[in-house]
């Protein structure tokens, strides 16, 4: 068999997560053929990672205005796309016009032209886009969705979903990019794509209608000056700034390798700050979101995401018409460090306990019960290992039980909330999914859809 030739778009933190299998564990079946960056010192520090400690050689190194000079030349039957969200589309609709399949980070895209661009050209070109929705290959999140669909609860009438994103974690959203919205889509997008895919998934459901409200009340200058913390804001970013050492909100670039390399080095390419303050000015984000979902089938989710909490993670609790499931996911944060897939930790913080993951069944009228956990080992609760044997090993089967193949349409499913909220806040009414893209109107299970 021929190997799968992979380029990839985007070499920041997250890539690593990707490329570092792709070429030693899985490189028998794959060949990584070429990279594109903005950023040429982001690419040399992926170059010699290859060509050093992964064992592989260096490939190609393209500028991004070059992109489709490497698909000319490189000839990917792949294209993965790890950059920056709002270019996502971009990538998506050029490696299909080519003729490539494309697997790309979430969020699929961050607004409703955007997202209507990809499904055309997947529509005109047939090729296949997956999104790399790791968080459903968690096997306890595998395991929530075996309990539903099992019958566990009866049907499932309504969700509660609680995000909390530490002031670790959480905090480093405000730092770079996702602070504003043109780049991210706001962490209704960027971030909750995660959670709103999970209860589509969970639920076989497709959302129908948002209404939802955002604030900014904890970031940013205004908010840090009118609690006392003014100081807080007194420098544009961290690193090299001897008033943030006793800051809890630091950054320093130049402790860890891979930050040095891949974005402090890097500077003087793009213009790309990694630590900037998180109490700045320019932040166009919300950090604490609620809002409520009703779907297609009748089912109601009621969410909520802060980004300024003490601790990091999730309660979910179902009701269903005979019963309950509660699952609670509180394992410590996991900032992205761009650390390569073995060495990734979970951190703990003083405040953020961790009480571990567990699902509990409440029956109607019986005693309720523990669920037991399949293990799980590894970065983001063991998905990203799962997810990569799914793209990368050709034994890996091609129809999973559980449905966890996300394409362009399931991908288009779950910004569709973030993107709806965002317009429900803006508007102040409820916002009707099918208005902003209309997404196999007659279909009325996630399933339904590609
Ligand atoms: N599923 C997950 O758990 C997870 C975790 C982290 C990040 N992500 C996703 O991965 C992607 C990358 O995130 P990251 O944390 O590596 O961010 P990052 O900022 O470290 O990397 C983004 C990269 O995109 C590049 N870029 C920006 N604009 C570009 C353009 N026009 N053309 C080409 N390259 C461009 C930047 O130079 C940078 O190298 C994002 O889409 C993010 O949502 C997913």
């Amino acid at each position: 068999m021929q190997p799968k030739r992979f380029a990839f778009v985007g070499t920041g933190g997250r890539a690593i997560s990707f490329i570092e299998p792709l070429v030693t564990q899985y490189r028998v079946h794959n060949e990584l053929v070429g990279l594109c960056d903005l950023s040429p010192t982001r690419m040399a520090y992926y170059n010699r990672k290859l060509a050093g400690p992964w064992g592989y050689h260096a490939v190609p190194a393209y500028p991004a205005a070059d992109f489709d000079r490497m698909l000319r030349e490189t000839k990917p039957d792949i294209v993965f796309v790890c950059s920056k969200d709002s270019t996502h589309h971009d990538y998506i609709v050029r490696a299909l016009h080519a003729g490539c399949d494309v697997i790309t980070e979430k969020p699929l895209t961050i607004d409703a032209d955007k997202c209507r661009a990809i499904l055309a050209a997947q529509e005109a070109t047939g090729r296949r886009v997956r999104v790399a929705f790791n968080y459903r290959w968690g096997p306890f999140r595998t395991k929530v969705r075996e309990l539903i669909a099992g019958g566990t609860i009866g049907r499932v009438h309504s969700v509660n979903l609680e995000y909390l994103l530490d002031t670790n974690h959480g905090a480093d959203y405000f730092r770079r990019w996702h602070a504003h919205t043109a780049e991210s889509g706001t962490l209704l997008v960027h971030k909750s794509t995660h959670h709103f895919d999970l209860v589509n998934w969970w639920l076989d459901a497709i959302p129908a209608q948002v209404f939802a409200f955002g604030d900014l009340v904890f970031y940013g200058r205004k908010n840090a000056e009118a609690r006392g913390d003014g100081h807080l804001a007194a420098y544009p970013r961290y690193t090299g700034e001897p008033r943030a050492k006793a800051d809890p909100f630091r950054l320093d670039l130049d402790k860890s390798e891979a930050f040095r390399g891949l974005y402090r080095d890097a500077e003087a390419d793009s213009g790309y700050l990694r630590d900037r303050n998180v109490f700045r000015d320019d932040i166009d984000i919300y950090d604490q979101m609620s809002l409520n979902v009703r779907y297609r089938t009748g089912e109601v989710l009621t969410y909520s995401l802060i980004a300024y909490s003490p601790r990091e993670g999730m309660r979910v609790t179902f009701n269903g018409d005979r019963g309950r499931i509660e699952y609670h996911e509180f394992i410590g944060t996991h900032m992205n460090r761009a650390v390569s897939p073995g060495e990734f930790t979970i951190e703990q913080k003083p405040g953020a306990e961790a009480e571990g993951e567990w699902i509990r069944v409440f029956p109607h009228f019986k005693p309720s019960y523990l669920v037991p956990l399949p293990p799980a080992t590894g970065a983001h609760g063991g998905a990203d290992e799962i997810l990569c044997r799914s793209f990368f090993d050709p034994a890996a089967p091609a129809d999973d039980p559980w449905g966890r193949f996300a394409g362009h349409e399931q991908g288009a499913a779950s910004i569709l909330v973030g993107i709806a909220a965002r317009e429900s806040i803006r508007q102040n009414r409820p916002i009707n999914l099918a208005d902003l893209v209309a997404l196999r109107p007659a279909a009325t299970r996630l399933q339904n859809l590609v």
